[in-house]
């Protein structure tokens, strides 16, 4: 196979080497389903989405059946090179905006992979959705078709902060449906953004409070990115708005963790707080324990035994594809066992649980220098003493703030 520098060249027929067996009976497996669609486009956000005006060739109404046949094909793939049968054990509606489609196509699409490989008896299936999108039918509909967590784009409950992310919902629409997903029966999450340019310690202590408010099964919060090429770096680069400080970020997540801990959440995941172990998302927990998944739709990555893959970007490349019968892989990657390696440390040293000092050695470039680190680590307060006595590396919360560089310290 070529190898390109984007990758190495999939064979049209999508099939998987044969490495990919290896341990795939210990291995959980997943999908991920990629909406392309949004209303408008969010200044901050460069995620692989278009409005109805971007997109003239390919028509949204289309799209369920384009994804179905992902599906159809993936179930082919599988099939072919031996891979157990495996149901599916979460399933995860992203984007984009999963609800700009009607609840009917989330719903067809979703048994179309009940079809395709089974849904395992207490599986979560998610979708996103941004607040002005649904309404109680709408969720009732998701509920009824299998549907049993819904996780919402809030962002922020202040007027002026939801402006400057472009934001388009109305604050008073977030109790409405809320409510309306817990009595159609649905889990629910909302997503927190901060840091947004004019965004005050005040403003997300309101939105914090606004969002425990709520009462969700689960709170994420993601500081802002400012991710080049979007309108908000321009806005920066300009001067027309500020940039993100720092340790402004920084007392924002010390206040998240502060105020979701006293309203019952435990952190589990850096942005994730959940208010019990069952109502943390076990999506994402997948993503961070490196198990399969099939990344279904345009730009979708996918991830079986050490092989990782993504799709052409563009909806109209990606229908193409699929309406020859072939892959609309763009390319692969086979991982090697040290990269496997350090993946799995830089997700899993991310997570509440964290992970074994051992295998961390394991990734490191210079191994013999990681006890010193950790210990150095400890004196820091960066990471719990007790835990890495037992082998065990936890972050603690200063260690959360920085993880990024203590990482590179670890594997440096
Ligand atoms: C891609 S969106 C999809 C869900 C839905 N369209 C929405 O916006 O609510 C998923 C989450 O990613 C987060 N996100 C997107 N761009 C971000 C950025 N530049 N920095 C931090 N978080 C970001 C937002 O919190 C958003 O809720
Ligand atoms: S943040 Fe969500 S709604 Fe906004 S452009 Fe990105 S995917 Fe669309």
């Amino acid at each position: 196979m070529a190898q390109t520098v984007e990758g190495i060249v999939a064979p049209a027929d999508g099939s998987l080497e044969e490495s990919v067996l290896i341990g795939a009976d210990s291995r959980t497996f997943h999908a991920y389903l990629h909406i392309p669609f949004c209303r408008v486009r969010c200044g901050y956000c460069d995620f692989n989405t278009y409005t109805a005006s971007e997109l003239t060739d390919v028509s949204q109404s289309t799209f369920a059946a384009t994804i179905i046949k992902e599906i159809e094909f993936a179930a082919r793939v599988i099939e072919t090179r031996g891979l157990p049968k495996r149901q599916l054990a979460t399933v995860f509606f992203g984007g984009g905006t999963p609800t700009q489609l009607p609840a009917s196509d989330l719903v067809s699409i979703l048994a179309a992979l009940e079809s395709a490989f089974g849904i395992a008896a207490g599986a979560e299936i998610t979708t996103e959705a941004n607040p002005d999108s649904v309404d109680a039918s709408f969720l009732q509909e998701l509920a009824a078709g299998g549907f049993t967590r819904v996780s919402f784009g809030m962002q922020s409950a202040v007027p002026h902060v939801l402006k400057v992310l472009d934001r388009t919902h109305n604050v008073e629409n977030l109790p409405v449906v809320v409510a309306a997903a817990k009595a159609a029966g649905l889990a629910t999450s909302v997503d927190l953004i901060y840091g947004a340019p004019t965004e005050t310690l005040e403003d997300f202590r309101l939105s914090l409070a606004a969002a425990i408010a709520l009462d969700p099964d689960h709170i994420s919060a993601y500081s802002l990115i400012v991710e080049p090429g979007t309108k908000l770096a321009r806005q920066i680069k300009v001067g027309k708005l500020p940039e993100p400080d720092e340790d402004e970020q920084a007392d924002k997540y010390l206040m998240a963790d502060s105020m979701l801990a006293d309203a019952g959440f435990d952190w589990y995941e850096i942005s994730n707080w959940a208010k019990s172990e069952a109502q943390r998302s076990k999506h994402n927990l997948a993503y961070w324990q490196s198990q399969d998944w099939w990344g279904f739709g345009p730009g979708a990555h996918s991830h079986i035994g050490g092989t990782r893959w993504w799709n052409v970007k563009h909806p109209s490349a990606y229908a193409g594809k699929l309406q020859a019968n072939a892959s609309p892989t763009q390319a692969r990657e086979l991982l090697d066992e040290k990269t496997q390696a350090v993946e799995k440390v830089l997700l899993e040293m991310r997570i509440g649980a964290g992970i074994s000092i051992d295998r961390i050695k394991i990734a490191s470039d210079q191994p013999e220098r990681v006890a010193g680190v950790v210990a150095d680590a400890i004196a820091r307060d960066l990471i719990e003493a007790k835990a890495a006595i037992g082998g065990q590396l936890v972050l603690t919360l200063p260690g959360r703030l920085i993880a990024d560089a203590l990482l590179r310290e670890l594997l440096g």
